[in-house]
């Protein structure tokens, strides 16, 4: 791979014409004892997952559908992290090959204009309390030209946001080169460098939220995130909560 600056990450690349999804794929791979910094990449997803088990729109051609193997030696809580790692990782990449001035809305959609233009999907396999291994699983568009019509007011791509097509090896190559720059920092000086990395770029903090759970929803002042990198929201009757994992909208209020 020729210009790739990353050691680690990338060191194993599997690419793909049409896949499933490079997220399955990559469950294979690593069951099958592939190493650390293992990538897919494919041009074209028939079955792409996004969060919650929604359906993640992936033609040919327009966007990047990648997915990277990392085996942290990390106890299980510290898997959050890892996911606001890779989301600070991608939009230094969009930011420095475009100049686009993307954001991160809680915990890793990648927004412009409140507009989607990646997601990152974070999938774990653990033994008890240890890390086994993670898949972090990117999907970016990118020179999608027109999005179906439910996508149409909620989806943007690179290429609306920049008016050119844009290439998209020099910008994988820049995702995972940024990702092994911050993975070390992290594995090295914990989480802190990272959160403040974090916090910079996201559109969330200090905004109110209305959060959907799995068993209603709640509302109320994202304070910002914690050392564990759970987001910390302050409810209208003081109460702090503690956010794992949700669907966040910005209140209109
Ligand atoms: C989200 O819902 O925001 C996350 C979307 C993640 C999509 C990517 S595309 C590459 C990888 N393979 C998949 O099937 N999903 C992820």
């Amino acid at each position: 791979q020729t210009g790739l600056q990353a050691k680690e990450l990338g060191r194993e690349i599997h690419y793909f014409g049409a896949i499933d999804s490079t997220q399955h794929k990559a469950h294979e791979l690593a069951k099958g004892g592939a190493p650390h910094g293992t990538v897919i990449i494919a041009d074209q997803q028939a079955g792409g997952k996004g969060r919650m088990g929604r359906p993640w729109h992936s033609p040919a051609g327009t966007g990047i559908w990648m997915s990277i193997l990392l085996r942290p030696e990390l106890p299980l809580y510290r898997c959050p992290q890892l996911t606001l790692l890779a989301a600070v990782a991608v939009v230094q990449a969009i930011r420095e090959t475009t100049g686009v001035r993307a954001e991160i809305k809680w915990p890793n959609d990648i927004l412009v204009e409140q507009k989607k233009l990646c997601g990152i999907l974070t999938e774990l396999n653990a033994e008890t309390d240890q890390i086994n291994y993670l898949i972090i699983g990117i999907g970016m568009n990118v020179n999608t030209e027109d999005f179906p019509s439910e996508l149409r007011d909620i989806a943007t791509s690179l290429r609306i946001q920049v008016g050119t097509p844009v290439k998209r090896i020099p910008l994988i190559q820049r995702i995972l080169e940024n990702l092994e720059k911050l993975y070390k920092l992290y594995i090295e000086y914990g989480f802190s460098p990272i959160k403040s990395l974090w916090e910079a770029h996201a559109n969330t903090i200090g905004k109110r939220v209305v959060l959907r759970q799995l068993h209603g929803s709640l509302e109320g002042l994202a304070i910002g995130i914690n050392e564990e990198g759970t987001l910390l929201v302050r409810k209208d009757n003081g109460e702090i909560e503690k956010v794992y994992s949700a669907d966040i909208e910005n209140a209109s209020s």
